[in-house]
């Protein structure tokens, strides 16, 4: 017998995406450079030598975009806007072709009956801004302001739901420290000062999306992952509590913790910190604690945390053995949905926001169109079902959790990666710029339908 797993009712199902990998016209109407422009511009910056130059052509066939998402019965859309086709210097004057684009784009999806989620940061800072030192100067937090500024002014009204930034943690150690994502660079404690400056952009930002969209739901979001100790040494918990510093590093001082202290100490063994936290000025701490209205939380895989001592216990927690049914094609990216329901609860019952939205869950299989043109790609179907369900049991648990956003709508440029990873629930036909609805598209609207799944297979 299947019983069926049924969600509150106004449960929030959408799909998500980010300007730099759908928009293309990179260099249209006014838009500035982006440094992720500049970084798949940069030969060898990207291996395959991809950029998004064109990635999806959404910013030409949004119109087209909109009518599939209300095909698919879409509740919500996240989308993020580019920075740099509103502000081309970062700052100071406005491109008016930018604030059409989006005003368009949020009037279509209204009229589709599809609530807006817009992020304002998804990695894309102005290429002038990042040549000032990007976010480790703290200039660029002041930019933000002025930026969120002219989106929520203008779209103030029409938008009821608003994210900072996407994923902090990624910006700071994927872009400043480990030098894969955009400004590529590779510096530890350049990475440390930015972390604090895109907090701060947060923490003055959103009084400022408070006065200019009165009624919107406003919050951040932040990147996690499920990090388990491979066995109960004390060296493997160690290996568990250095892998999730991401997490706390931001979580904490966002809900009023301040900078962990135990990672504070290993920064400083490391040397990363010479001069301490001098970039935490007065009053800062109490900024970036500024209530907010949700969470979003991005979850894909587990981590098995296992350290290298010789005298390590035995492993006794084991990920799963390496096949396309365990991990997706994302180069060790676990398989693993109770994950999701561990991750909700522990960010809920330790931090205690007024609610949570998955605002990214989702899986990189290629499986291509067929002869009849259908994409049968039933492992994310697999995935995505396993990671619902994990929702639903964490609600069932007493999270609030609000809605839940599939990654991604359409397979689009997956940074570093480039085109080879496809994560949409549409297919991109990067020749043609053709759309195909994958199986996983139709599965999800029985499931928005039905606002359920079931809880064995479907
Ligand atoms: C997240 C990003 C998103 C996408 C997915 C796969 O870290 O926020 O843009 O690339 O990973």
């Amino acid at each position: 017998m299947t019983s069926v797993l049924k969600f509150p009712d106004g449960f929030t199902w959408g799909a998500a995406t980010a300007a730099y990998q759908i928009e293309g016209a990179w260099n249209e109407d006014g838009k500035g450079e982006s440094c992720w422009d500049r970084f798949s511009h940069t030969p060898g910056k990207i291996p395959s030598g991809d950029t998004g130059d064109v990635a999806c052509d959404h910013y030409h066939r949004w119109k087209e975009d909109v009518a599939l998402m209300k095909r698919l019965g879409l509740k919500a859309y996240r989308f993020s806007v580019s920075w740099p086709r509103i502000l081309p210097q970062g700052r100071g004057r406005i491109n008016p072709a930018g604030l059409d684009f989006y005003s368009w784009l949020v009037d279509a999806l209204l009229e589709s009956g599809i609530t807006p989620f817009v992020t304002l940061f998804h990695w894309d800072l102005p290429q002038v801004l990042e040549e000032e030192g990007g976010w480790a100067n703290r200039a660029t937090a002041e930019a933000f302001v002025e930026y969120a500024d002219a989106v929520t002014h203008a779209l103030g009204d029409q938008v009821k739901a608003w994210i900072t930034h996407n994923e902090p943690a990624v910006v700071t150690w994927v872009g400043y420290a480990s030098a894969g994502h955009a400004p590529g660079a590779n510096d530890h404690a350049k990475a440390v000062r930015a972390s604090h400056h895109l907090l701060l952009s947060h923490g003055w930002a959103v009084p400022v999306i408070r006065r200019n969209s009165p009624g919107a739901e406003t919050g951040i979001t932040l990147n996690t992952g499920w990090h388990v100790p491979a066995s109960n040494s004390i060296h493997d918990r160690e290996a568990a509590r250095r892998s999730e510093i991401w997490m706390r590093w931001f979580a904490d001082p966002l809900y009023g913790r301040g900078y962990p202290l135990d990672l504070q100490n290993d920064l400083t063994e490391q040397g990363t910190l010479p001069r301490g936290l001098d970039f935490v000025l007065p009053g800062d701490l109490e900024t970036i604690r500024v209530p907010t209205d949700f969470l979003g939380l991005n979850y894909y895989f587990r981590t098995v945390c296992r350290a290298d001592e010789p005298d390590n216990e035995p492993q006794t927690v084991f990920p799963a053995e390496k096949n396309l049914d365990n991990y997706t094609e994302c180069e060790n990216w676990e398989i693993f949905p109770a994950g999701l329901s561990s991750v909700l609860k522990r960010f809920y019952f330790d931090y205690l926001p007024p609610k949570i939205y998955v605002t990214e869950n989702g899986a990189s299989y290629s499986t291509p169109p067929d002869a009849s043109g259908h994409v049968p790609d039933l492992r994310r179907i697999r995935y995505l079902h396993g990671h619902i369900a994990a929702c639903h049991e964490a609600i069932r648990s007493g999270v609030p959790l609000a809605g839940y956003f599939v990654w991604s709508l359409m397979d689009n440029f997956e940074w570093g990666q480039g085109y080879k990873q496809r994560f949409g629930i549409i297919w991109t036909d990067y020749k043609t710029q053709q759309r195909i609805p994958k199986d996983s598209a139709k599965w999800y609207t029985k499931v928005i339908n039905n606002n359920a799944v079931k809880e064995f297979g479907e």
